[in-house]
Formats: C-alpha cells, sequence, structure tokens
C-alpha cells in the first residue's frame, strides 16, 4: 500500500507517547496527571491560577528529562526516511518525535519546551535549568509575562493551513494513538479520505472514528509500528 513515492500524512495522539512512561488524557476519569482539564488546559485556567498552571507545565517539562523515544516514535523516523513525502502531525506537546529523528514534524498543539509573551507573542526555547524553577519567566525582548506554548482548550491549533493542504494532497493518512475524541485534529481523517486517501488506524482501544478507516490495528503502537514499516519500506 505504501512506496516510496507515496505522499503520506501522520497524526499521532498521547498514545504514541505511553509506552515511554507519559500518561494519556482520557484514561484517568478526565484528569490529567491528577488536574481536571479545565483547571490547567483552558485560558480560564490560566487567569484564575496562573501560578498552579506554571507549575503544573514546569513539571511536565521536568519529565521530559526522564523519558526517552520508545520503539513507535522510531519507526516513523525511520518511515519519514525512507519516503519522498511525509508529513508528521502530533497532537502531543512532548519532544520525543524529534528526539527519535522525525523531522518534517507540526506540533499542533504546541509545545512544553517552548513559551510565548503574552505582550508581544514572541516564541522562545525554555529548557534549560534556570528555566525550570517556579517563578514566571519573562520576555527578553519587552519583558512581558510568559505563558506555556501550548494550545488550550478554546484557542487555535498551530499551522492549520499547512494541514489542511497536506491533507488534501495525500495518498495515504494514518492516526496513530489518538482517540477521536478532539476537534479539530478528530476530522482529518474525514478530510483526507474524502479526496481517496487510504486510511490505517493503529490504537489500543478502537478510537471514536473507528469505522472510517480502511485499515484498523488494535494493539501497542511500538509494537504494531516496527513491523508494519518494516513491511513498508522491505517491500
Ligand atoms: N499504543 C497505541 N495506542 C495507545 C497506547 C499504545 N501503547 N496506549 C494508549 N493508546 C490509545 C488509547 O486507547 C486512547 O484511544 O491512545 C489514545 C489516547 O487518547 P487520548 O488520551 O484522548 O489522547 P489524544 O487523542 O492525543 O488527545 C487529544 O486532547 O486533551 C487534549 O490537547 C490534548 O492533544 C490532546 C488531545
Amino acid at each position: 500500500m505504501i512506496v516510496k513515492e507515496s505522499r503520506v500524512v501522520i497524526l499521532t495522539g498521547a498514545g504514541i507517547s505511553a509506552e515511554s512512561g507519559i500518561r494519556t488524557f482520557r484514561d484517568f476519569d478526565g484528569l490529567w496527571e491528577n488536574h481536571r482539564i479545565e483547571e490547567v488546559a483552558t485560558p480560564e485556567g490560566w487567569e484564575a491560577n496562573p501560578q498552579l498552571v506554571w507549575g503544573f507545565y514546569q513539571q511536565r517539562r521536568r519529565q521530559l528529562f526522564d523519558v526517552e523515544p520508545n520503539s513507535g516514535h522510531r519507526a516513523l523516523a525511520d518511515l519519514e526516511e525512507y519516503l519522498d513525502n511525509f508529513l508528521l502531525i502530533t497532537q502531543n506537546v512532548d519532544d520525543l518525535h524529534e528526539r527519535a529523528g522525525s523531522k518534517n514534524l507540526i506540533h499542533m498543539h504546541g509545545e512544553l519546551s517552548k513559551l510565548r509573551c503574552e505582550s508581544c507573542a514572541s516564541v522562545e526555547e525554555m529548557m534549560e535549568d534556570e528555566h525550570l524553577g517556579e517563578n514566571f519567566l519573562t520576555c527578553k525582548r519587552c519583558e512581558g509575562r510568559m505563558r506555556p506554548h501550548i494550545v488550550w482548550f478554546g484557542e487555535m491549533p498551530m499551522r492549520m493551513d499547512e494541514i489542511q493542504e497536506a491533507l488534501l494532497e495525500c495518498d495515504v493518512f494514518i492516526a496513530i494513538g489518538t482517540s477521536g475524541h478532539v476537534y479539530p485534529a478528530n476530522g482529518f481523517l474525514h478530510t483526507a479520505r474524502r479526496l481517496g486517501a487510504h486510511t490505517i488506524g493503529i490504537n489500543l482501544d478502537p478510537p471514536e472514528n473507528v469505522v472510517f478507516f480502511d485499515e484498523f490495528f488494535q494493539g501497542k503502537a511500538g509494537e504494531i509500528l516496527p513491523l508494519l514499516v518494516d513491511r513498508w519500506t522491505n517491500g
């Protein structure tokens, strides 16, 4: 189904990082690392209690030092090496795809490793030890307060124009480790499919939109992906 010339778009969600030890969102009664989503992942939550939200994301950042990419992340980097036309879109804010070697990558929900100024919108990298404390950081340009460079509920995902264009042109669309609950990522499957792309799903549990996949593989991404990528890249 996949050859070197195929235009492949991949969407990943929390499930691909689960085997690295990062918890998914919807497996624990709607709590994210013991917090209600509205408390730590909305602009209203940030307004109401910025110190709590800041501390929460600092913890998530420190966790990145304790985790490593797994065989699922690495298989996707191998697939990218093989293909001429590949785009990886992730809903994850961790950096495990890039650490595994993925290059053409869009973090549609933002990145833990970056901050954005609330006043001038400039974006800065911030994973040095001196950045990871409990005090707010200020912008190097204008001294405004920096916020997490994360797309919260109610905010617009990043780089949607590029994503849309790639979806309209792709031959194969693959969704991995995502529950299909969150708009607009859960609509990518339909966009790609409508224009004739072959659609493949890989997930531990059947996701919301499972009936729309041409092929569905149930199980762990870290076990299934290396086998599939080996099959695709070795004919
Ligand atoms: N391999 C494959 N799939 C897995 C694995 C695994 N090892 N472990 C768990 N899964 C599956 C679960 O069965 C579940 O369907 O991954 C999915 C994770 O779903 P969610 O926790 O809902 O995560 P995701 O779809 O990425 O959430 C989307 O919601 O909270 C927001 O912004 C946040 O980006 C996130 C978005």
